[in-house]
């Protein structure tokens, strides 16, 4: 296998790292790059060189690309899911983790364009059917979670955020429900998918500030999860259920969540899953006023503030979904 500088390295490529030449108790040593942002990592790690398996993993660079940079133009509601990716998202004969990655780039583009069109009933019927083709790949092949899960390490596009709640949501509700008749999981993960939808009625200064908000940008900010149950009432979509998950899912179990400051089994099941894991996520990602815990750090947090029987049950269903990658 070919050694080549970390320097020549291309978004697509299949690399391998020799365990001597770099360890992380949390990052996998063979992967597919998805994002520059990957390569741009690997040389913080202090890496020169990278073993590269293979120079296509089968999805074109310039699809990757586009689906992650912020640049592009915003694709028209209609195509959502351009028909080259399409393709790699059904191909069963590539690899798992080339097929991870296309389920990854899917659910970025179809996010990207939902989240800069005005969010009409046209724009996030198309953004449903986009995620449909997502949520079916992901419920029909078991043996892409742990290429889906490792893919988060690496990633950090724009709708990065949305999408690591989305499939993790999607993941532990599948485990925690099991064969159970009684739950679409189709339409919960539409509501995983869209629990920020929100903060597209927020002024993009607050949503992308970079510093500590003030009080009063904090008020507006809290107020996202009520503009999301908002649009998707005004543009009567999704369920009911998958409604409570964008509107519930910043309550918390003791009671100090907004917008209504629930308690615990007042809020509704599937929102307290999104609830959890879109702590886990926060907690896992770097934040302007800390840097980012290990997975074990912010288990262990959650961990210490369960409330009752249910939410130890999501957290062991959490654990043991992450325990796939
Ligand atoms: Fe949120």
């Amino acid at each position: 296998m070919q050694a080549i500088p970390v320097s020549e390295l291309k978004v697509g490529m299949r690399v391998t790292i020799p365990g001597s030449w770099f360890r992380h108790p949390f990052i996998r040593n063979r992967f597919v790059l998805n994002s520059q942002k990957d390569i741009d990592r690997m040389m913080s790690w202090g890496l020169t060189r990278v073993r590269v398996e293979s120079r296509e993993c089968g999805i074109p660079h310039a699809v990757i690309d586009k689906a992650c940079s912020t640049d592009t133009a915003v694709p028209e509601p209609a195509e959502t899911i351009p028909p080259d990716l399409m393709e790699f998202l059904h191909d069963s004969g590539i690899d798992p983790d080339c097929r991870a990655a296309a389920v990854k780039a899917c659910s970025k583009m179809v996010m990207k364009q939902l989240m800069e069109n005005i969010p009409d009933e046209e724009t996030i019927s198309a953004a449903k059917n986009g995620f449909y083709e997502v949520i079916d790949c992901i419920l029909e092949e078991d043996h892409l979670n742990r290429y889906l899960l490792s893919i988060r390490d690496y990633d950090t596009c724009t709708y990065s955020h949305s999408v690591n709640v989305g499939v993790l949501s999607l993941l532990v509700a599948r485990r925690y429900f099991g064969n159970s008749d009684r739950h679409d999981l189709r339409e919960l993960g539409i509501g995983f998918f869209l629990h920020d939808l929100g903060k597209i009625r927020i002024n993009p200064g607050v949503v992308m500030k970079e510093g500590l908000l003030t009080d009063e940008e904090m008020t507006e900010m809290r107020r996202h999860p009520l503009y999301g149950f908002d649009i998707l009432k005004e543009t009567n979509q999704l369920t009911t259920e998958s409604k409570l998950i964008v509107l519930e899912h910043h309550e918390r179990e003791d009671g100090r969540g907004y917008p209504y400051g629930l308690y615990g089994g007042e809020i509704h099941e599937y929102a307290r899953i999104c609830a959890l894991v879109d702590m886990y996520d926060a907690l896992t990602s770097d934040r302007p006023y800390r840097e980012k815990m290990i997975p074990y750090q912010a288990l262990n947090l959650i961990k210490g503030k369960l409330a009752d029987r249910t939410q130890r049950e999501l957290f062991e269903n959490l654990v043991l979904v992450l325990g796939e990658n």
